[in-house]
């Protein structure tokens, strides 16, 4: 891969970043960071706390500089250690759209929205119709004359996206933009969020922790661990295909079940686990039969039945809790205690005998540790 020339391209590319803040830094908050983001995508990058996301976006915006690695934007080195190239942020012509959302308190929402162009050469006419067009864009028509403190959170984070990609920006970083938000606004926000991309697809980065923003807004979804990446892939595959412990647990599945393979077709293997035989996408090709595996069971992949017919295992129910448009049942089964979600109305008293076993034609995650 080292020798490999890297290629100018469109859309940003990030190759060996490494930073470690503090001359005794122990770990690197980015070690060897390597990642390309498409022209026109949205690349999610997800993960928990202080594990990196921040300091990838500032490292690309210029606001931190690595100890090492390349940035390019549309095939423009902006950041080198090698060369020591290091563009300043206002040349690499990046918007930003943070978690508060940075807006000047005594300017009106247009003159926030145009302080960007203040060091343009375009002509007062010129930015008043730009300004214009972004406040339609973002659904703010009409409300350039207010100040920033008279507008609802969700106004004005879309004032600072307004802002942020008045300047015709080569990319767009998201850091957390929603997270301030109350739940519905949040959510209404995703949907605006993801209608403006469709419109008219721009190149970004979005940094969260909340995986429905990741599922829905991102193009391609890469979980980041301490520095490093751990998976990329598309959202459903992401999803639905977790390869490590720490990825499926970070995209909601508590369920890690130690299981034996049975046998090996191809990519599907059939793991024997405590709720019974789980056909199983494997993505690794060397399993054999007899050894030794983790499963990753999403409790909605799994079902309760209250009489051993179908041929479930037996468990008993710990509790039930309603969660509104569905509820998840704790079965302790042989002292392994196991999630099953269910959209049921029936609920399931503690201490119920229940009968466990998976969704029919459900395929598994097979995890690689
Ligand atoms: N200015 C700084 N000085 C010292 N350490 C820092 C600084 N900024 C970040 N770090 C450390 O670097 C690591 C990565 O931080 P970063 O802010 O990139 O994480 P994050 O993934 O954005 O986390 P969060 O989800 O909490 O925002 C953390 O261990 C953090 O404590
Ligand atoms: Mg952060």
């Amino acid at each position: 891969m080292e020798s490999k020339q890297h290629q100018p391209q469109a859309g940003l590319s990030v190759a060996g970043l490494s930073k470690g803040y503090g001359r005794d830094a122990g770990a690197l908050a980015l070690d060897n960071f390597t990642l390309d983001f498409p022209a026109g995508e949205c690349t999610v990058l997800l993960g928990p706390s202080g594990c990196g996301k921040t300091t990838v976006l500032r490292s690309i915006a210029g606001l931190v500089t690595p100890d090492a690695g390349r940035i390019a934007i549309d095939g423009d080195a902006v950041f080198d250690g090698a060369t020591r190239t290091n563009v300043p942020p206002e040349k690499r012509r990046l918007g930003m759209v943070f978690q508060s959302y940075a807006l000047w308190p005594h300017l009106t929402v247009a003159e926030n929205i145009a302080y960007p162009l203040a060091a343009s050469a375009l002509s007062k006419a010129q930015t008043e119709a730009k300004v214009e067009s972004m406040l339609q864009w973002v659904g703010l028509g009409g409300m350039g004359r207010r100040f920033a403190h008279e507008l609802s959170g969700g106004q004005q984070q879309r004032v600072s996206l307004g802002r942020a990609m008045v300047g015709t920006p080569r990319a767009i970083l998201f850091d957390e933009p929603l997270s301030n938000l109350d739940a519905r606004l949040r959510e209404r926000m995703r949907m605006e969020l993801l209608a403006l991309r469709q419109q008219a697809p721009f190149t970004s980065i979005y940094v969260t922790h909340d995986q429905l923003e990741a599922m829905t807004l991102g193009d391609r979804v890469v979980v980041m661990r301490a520095g490093r990446i751990e998976q990329t892939g598309s959202p459903e595959d992401v999803y639905k295909r977790p390869r490590t412990r720490f990825a499926a647990d970070f995209v909601g599945i508590p369920n890690l079940l130690e299981g034996t393979v049975r046998s090996v077709e191809g990519r599907e293997i059939v793991v024997e686990t405590i709720v019974g035989a789980l056909r199983t996408g494997g993505w690794r090709r060397d399993w054999t039969a007899g050894a030794r595996c983790t499963v990753a069971v999403r409790p909605t992949l799994i079902r309760i039945e209250r009489t051993p017919g179908a041929g479930g295992r037996p468990g008993r129910v710990i509790r039930s809790v309603f969660q509104g448009t569905s509820s998840v049942d704790l079965v302790d089964l042989d002292g392994q205690q196991i999630a099953v979600e269910s959209f049921a109305e029936e609920r399931h008293s503690p201490g119920t005998g229940v009968w466990v076993l998976p969704t029919p034609g459900a395929l598994f995650a097979l995890l690689d540790d």
